[in-house]
């Protein structure tokens, strides 16, 4: 059965799936739009996301917000989560069991906004839907899964840490605009090409 968006964020609150919620202060579900058309999914939350419960909130997210005005959005019409709902100590890379154990949230999530739109902040929400790949080839590069294309970006702290990449995350969040009226385009001639279901009577 599929969760509301609130049932999956009470879950994520009170989860122990896996080893850190012993160090947690909060879960961070996720916020934004619960219709968004795009969704931006980060890596896990650092230290201010962990004492608010709030992904994107530190610098890293002051950054996500300038990237977004850039692309004409806000937060308030997007929905911002990441593939770790829990702080990992000392914003340790997360470990594959972490990222195993919270991945239920994130279909829920998805399956509940059904976004047009899926954009991966660095390389661990990438991996879920490009394993194997280089950020550095891919990057900017909207590809279909299904209902919803992905574009991989660089995480916004990668480029707050590592100047030459401030330049490559502006012109990747300059193709957004265009890359979500594709999405919309294709989304209608899907359902253009799906025909209704139509009650058939036998006589
Ligand atoms: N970095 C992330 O990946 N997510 C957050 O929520 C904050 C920083």
């Amino acid at each position: 059965m599929n969760l509301t968006l609130d049932e999956v964020a009470a879950q994520v609150r009170a989860c122990t799936r896996c080893e850190l919620y012993r160090s947690r202060t909060n879960g961070v579900p996720g916020n934004g739009n619960p219709q968004a058309e795009i969704m931006f999914i980060g890596e896990a939350p650092g230290w201010h996301e962990d004492k608010q419960g709030v992904p994107f909130v530190g610098a890293a997210g002051q950054f996500l917000n300038e990237m977004l005005a850039s692309a004409g959005l806000t937060r308030d019409e997007v929905f911002v989560t990441n593939i770790v709902k829990s702080r990992p100590p000392g914003n340790r890379d997360p470990l594959p069991d972490e990222i195993a154990a919270c991945s239920h949230y994130l279909d829920a999530q998805i399956a509940a906004i059904q976004p047009k739109v899926i954009v991966t902040l660095g390389r661990f929400s990438m991996a879920r839907w490009f394993p194997g790949e280089r950020i550095s080839r891919i990057h900017g590069q909207a590809r279909r899964f299904g209902s919803f294309v992905v574009v991989p970006m660089y995480h916004p702290a990668a480029a707050l840490h590592q100047a030459s990449l401030r330049e490559t995350v502006e012109a990747d969040m300059a193709k957004l605009p265009r890359i979500i009226d594709e999405a919309r385009q294709n989304s209608a001639n899907d359902e253009e090409a799906t025909p209704p279901i139509v009650q058939t009577r036998l006589f």
